[in-house]
């Protein structure tokens, strides 16, 4: 497992904090105003800073303190009367201030050590701080500070010490992702609040309002060139006046473009903002509300996307465009709306109030995309497919009418891989990072269309192949979306071939006693997209398919659960007729729309393996919704996916999502994708001839003529094969080579 924050990732996340200049101040929120910090005996600038020769590593004496902060390690020496958390800033640590050493964020809070401290070679005196002052206790007494706990800007150092900054006074929070495929994120969002004091107004040197609290802004937290929008600048001069010209300014700083205010409080403000990652499918839309403090995801939510009345999938959308004027229009109101009513919900969900929704993030592919923005995606839906804009956005929420959260939030726009492979795999590149890998890894996001990523740290390949919808249980005759009652996880005896299963929404498999009671309220009403791959394995495996796809009839597979259809034959899973249940079987089509789907999955993948000059992978990564719930090893037996060891084959749950969450939390995590993204080699397969080769090839189960040795290791596949005469294969079906 590898961590999202590298060393060299955190080189580039990290951003330095400003150091705000003293100021005067007045009491606010019951919190009394810190003094300014004393002048030492050797001078103001020594207050500031190391002393004189003193050197970041701490080799230097002159009879300056030494300073070590853990966890980070960082040491150097200061001059006596140093405040810590100038002491941090000095050196780099991670050490938070939103009030600008003024005593009354708390962010700044520290826990010195004392005593020995044979590791660090110092001894830590109980005076090693200055005292506990009057700042300290009375936010003590007020807000409350743990024992053992000091404010960074108000404790002094006094002599040698050893100080730990708590993960909840860094910046730079650690947002650990539990899941199989740990990630840490860094935080560093765009979007952060800052209290400044701001000068009043003076009839003898006239200003406006703005360009004082600019120059807080600067002068305060070297925060230049800022913005505000005009609805902003009408509440400025109320707020201001609220709070006695002291505010707090919610900032947004990106990685390119101005500084913008996005929202105002009066006084010291001790709200939380909040964030929105949106993974904008053509099916569904996916949600995480997180907090953009410390990174929590607070509610996480999805609904359909409405666009799906205008077509199933994303051509038949684009021809809805094409077809109706005005029909973009018509869809990207729909998916607008259906994004402020999601925003609603997450915040609802969070009790929070949606109007702190301050940053959004979007990953989608490149329809949903265009729709989105408002552009008509009719030069999506023929050669050469070429995009409005690929690069990465950054906008006003308001210009996508997304007027559920801050008017003045703003939305990130990662970037389009190409004109079939979307920002949504700019995400999952985010989140998996092959360009990070030793290992040879091909990550594949199934869903209407699949989006495949192969390489390593030398080189990373990108296509989209069309899948269709067959995986999504679409075009299949007993097929559904996931939901309760579907059939997601089957098992065929080999030997009676007889099924056993389990729907979505109930643990027990359907010969547990007790199943038709806990399955009493969904019924079993169909086929999902792992129940479908899984019945076909279990058929190939059981020996009811053959290696062409062909299910043999009754006679030759030996079961009466195989039913005449015409000339070709079904399978009947699960007969719930005599309850008033559908017939759920699976149907020679059914195998050909996976057998096409399929096909054109590895067709793709092995396209990208053709262009890297390699046979194999090391690693296969099964990205999306849809591939969390797939079964490697049934998988593999279908030939979805390139021969590697089973327990190499990983689901990466929703990395599109995961990755707008990064991008979301880390504004380093944009610049380094949108590097990524323009390192990318992109392989159009609608124009590559070998395609169709591999196409072909690729449609036997699990292959014509590619080798399975790591699935033969686990999987024997029977050596059955049918004709289409249904009968004329014999009761052994005529055998055939023992693969593998
Ligand atoms: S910096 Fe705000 S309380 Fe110390």
């Amino acid at each position: 497992m590898r961590s999202y924050a590298r060393s060299d990732m955190r080189v580039l996340c990290l951003r330095s904090q400003p150091l705000p200049q003293a100021h005067p101040i007045l009491p606010f929120a019951g919190i009394a105003p810190a003094p300014l910090a004393p002048k030492t005996a050797r001078g103001n600038a020594r207050d500031l800073g190391m002393a004189d020769g003193g050197m970041a590593d701490g080799s230097g004496t002159n009879g300056d303190a030494l300073v070590i902060f853990t966890p980070s390690g960082k040491r150097g020496r200061f001059a006596v009367g140093t405040p810590v958390l100038t002491a941090a800033r000095q050196l780099g640590v991670d050490l938070d201030s939103v009030c600008g050493m003024r005593g009354i964020c708390s962010k700044c809070q520290i826990t010195p050590g004392y005593g020995e401290f044979p590791k660090h070679g110092v001894t830590v005196a109980a005076d090693a701080l200055s005292d506990w002052n009057a700042v300290e206790e009375r936010y003590k007494r007020i807000r409350g500070l743990t024992e053992g706990r000091r404010l960074g800007c108000q404790a002094k150092v006094m002599g040698d010490v050893v100080i730990d900054v708590p993960p909840e006074s860094q910046v730079h929070k650690q947002v650990i992702r539990k899941s199989a495929t740990v990630r840490d994120i860094t935080m560093d969002p765009a979007t952060r609040t800052y209290y400044v004091e701001v000068a009043e107004p003076d009839m003898h040197e006239p200003s406006g309002d703005w360009q004082r609290l600019k120059d807080a802004l600067k002068g305060q937290w070297q925060i230049e060139g800022v913005e505000i929008d005009l609805p902003l600048l009408r509440r400025l001069q109320p707020v201001l006046r609220k709070g006695e010209w002291k505010v707090t300014v919610a900032v947004h700083k990106e990685h390119r473009g101005p500084a913008r205010v996005v929202d105002i409080f009066p006084g010291f403000w001790e709200g939380r903002l909040y964030g929105l990652a949106i993974d904008l499918g053509s099916t569904t839309i996916a949600a995480h509300l997180c907090d953009l403090t410390d990174g929590a995801v607070l509610a996480s939510s999805g609904l359909m996307n409405p666009q799906i009345r205008f077509g199933e999938d994303l051509m038949s959308r684009v021809s809805y465009a094409m077809m109706n004027p005005g029909g973009d229009v018509e869809m990207t109101k729909a998916v607008r709306e259906a994004i402020n009513a999601l925003a609603l919900a997450v915040a609802d969900e969070a009790k929070i109030d949606p109007k702190m929704i301050v940053e959004t993030v979007f990953v989608m592919n490149p329809v949903m995309h265009h729709l989105l923005l408002g552009i008509d995606p009719v030069e999506l839906g023929q050669a050469p497919f070429a995009l409005a804009s690929g690069e990465s956005i950054s906008m006003g929420a308001r210009e996508l009418d997304l007027t559920a959260i801050n008017p003045a939030a703003r939305v990130y726009v990662l970037p389009l891989i190409a004109g079939h492979v979307g920002a949504d795999c700019a995400g999952v590149a985010l989140s998996e990072e092959p360009n990070k890998s030793d290992e040879m890894e091909l990550i594949v996001d199934v869903g209407t269309n699949a989006e495949i990523l192969l390489g390593n740290k030398n080189r990373v390949l990108a296509c989209s192949s069309p899948t269709g919808p067959a995986f999504e249980g679409a075009q299949i005759s007993s097929g559904q979306r996931a939901a309760p009652g579907a059939i997601e996880r089957v098992e065929i005896d080999p030997v009676t071939k007889e099924p056993r299963f389990r729907v979505i929404g109930c643990d027990l498999w359907s010969d547990d006693p007790g199943f038709a009671a806990a399955t009493a309220t969904t019924g079993v009403t169909g086929i999902c997209g792992s129940g479908i791959i899984e019945v076909i394995a279990e058929m190939r495996m059981a020996g009811i398919v053959d290696a062409a796809g062909l299910i043999g009839s009754a006679e030759q597979v030996g079961s009466a659960r195989i039913v005449p259809q015409g000339r070709v034959h079904a399978y009947v899973l699960h007969d719930g007729s005599a309850d008033g249940g559908p017939l759920i079987t699976v149907t020679q089509t059914d195998i050909r729309a996976i057998q096409l789907a399929k096909s054109a999955l590895y067709a793709g993948a092995r396209l990208l393996m053709d262009e890297l000059h390699i046979d194999k992978v090391d690693k296969v990564i099964l990205a999306g919704a849809f591939g969390a719930h797939i079964s490697p090893k049934h998988a593999m037996v279908l030939g979805m996916i390139p021969d590697v060891p089973l327990s190499k084959v990983i689901s990466a749950g929703n990395a599109a999502g995961t990755g707008a969450r990064i991008a979301l939390l880390n504004v380093g995590a944009r610049v380094a994708i949108e590097g990524e993204v323009a390192r990318i080699h992109k392989v159009e397969t609608a124009i590559e001839p070998r395609f169709q080769e591999h196409f072909v090839a690729a449609n036997a189960i699990p292959h014509a003529t590619a080798p399975f040795p790591e699935l033969s290791k686990v999987v024997t596949l029977p050596d059955v094969a049918f004709n289409t005469g249904g009968g004329g294969g014999g009761a052994d079906g005529g055998r055939r080579r023992r693969r593998g």
